[in-house]
């Protein structure tokens, strides 16, 4: 399975995303972390702003959606030029449902779970997503503390992926730097998000090469 490396623009320059998406573009997907001042404590960005995005972005966008109503708001990501999206499973009520409608937008449908929903009532419904993002802080902020408490959730949902013989990527997003990105790897991930550790490097593109190489050692 590929490493993959999707810098967060949470911790970028919001006056400036197109020069700051330029400057990743050796990244595999840009990732967009939508929230609503609801499902979290916080207000990013939403639609017009994520249809700009990705017409602007040398790499495909992956958008994270820590927002309520997921079932509802969620297929407009997909819509807006998104190549990814992601809905959080606290916020969607059906999640089958959900991520067959967006994969018939023709996006990649992932679910993502905060550090206290169990993986375990998903398992058998793996092959509905293309992506399980097991969050590694309580979301809504960068620049937070890696939590190892949830290692053992990213095991367990790789080992019941290739179990099942599936093709899931496990992404994890919080607190991953060059100082935790190997234990999320050698737990199972092979999707990293970084805000803070690419942003607030002095040359993200060499912060994302590192991380890169750290996560395939
Ligand atoms: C947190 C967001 C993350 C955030 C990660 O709720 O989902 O994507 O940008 O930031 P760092 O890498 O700084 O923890
Ligand atoms: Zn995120």
């Amino acid at each position: 399975m590929g490493i993959l490396i999707n810098p967060s623009i949470l911790s970028a320059d919001f006056a400036n995303l197109e020069s700051e998406l330029a400057a990743i573009s050796a990244a595999d997907y840009a990732h967009i972390d939508v929230m609503d001042n609801h499902f979290v404590p916080n207000l990013t960005l939403g639609l017009p702003i994520v249809e700009r995005l990705a017409k602007v972005s040398p790499i495909p966008l992956d958008a994270h959606l820590m927002i309520e109503n997921a079932d509802l708001h969620a297929p407009a990501y997909a819509e807006a030029g998104a190549a990814s999206v992601t809905f959080h499973a606290e916020a969607a009520k059906a999640p089958v449902r959900l991520a067959r409608e967006l994969r018939s937008k023709g996006v990649r449908a992932a679910i993502a779970l905060k550090p206290a929903t169990p993986i375990e009532p998903y398992l058998d419904l793996l092959g509905e997503f293309d992506m399980i993002l097991i969050m590694t802080v309580e979301p809504g902020f960068g620049g937070q503390q890696f939590l190892d408490v949830c290692l053992p959730k990213i095991q367990r949902t790789r080992a019941a992926i290739s179990a099942a013989n599936l093709d899931v990527w496990v992404q994890v997003d919080g607190g991953v730097s060059a100082k935790t990105i190997e234990r999320a790897a050698d737990a199972g991930a092979n999707v990293f998000v970084a805000g803070s550790a690419v942003y607030s490097a002095e040359k993200p593109a060499a912060a994302v090469d590192e991380l890169r190489q750290l996560a395939q050692a």
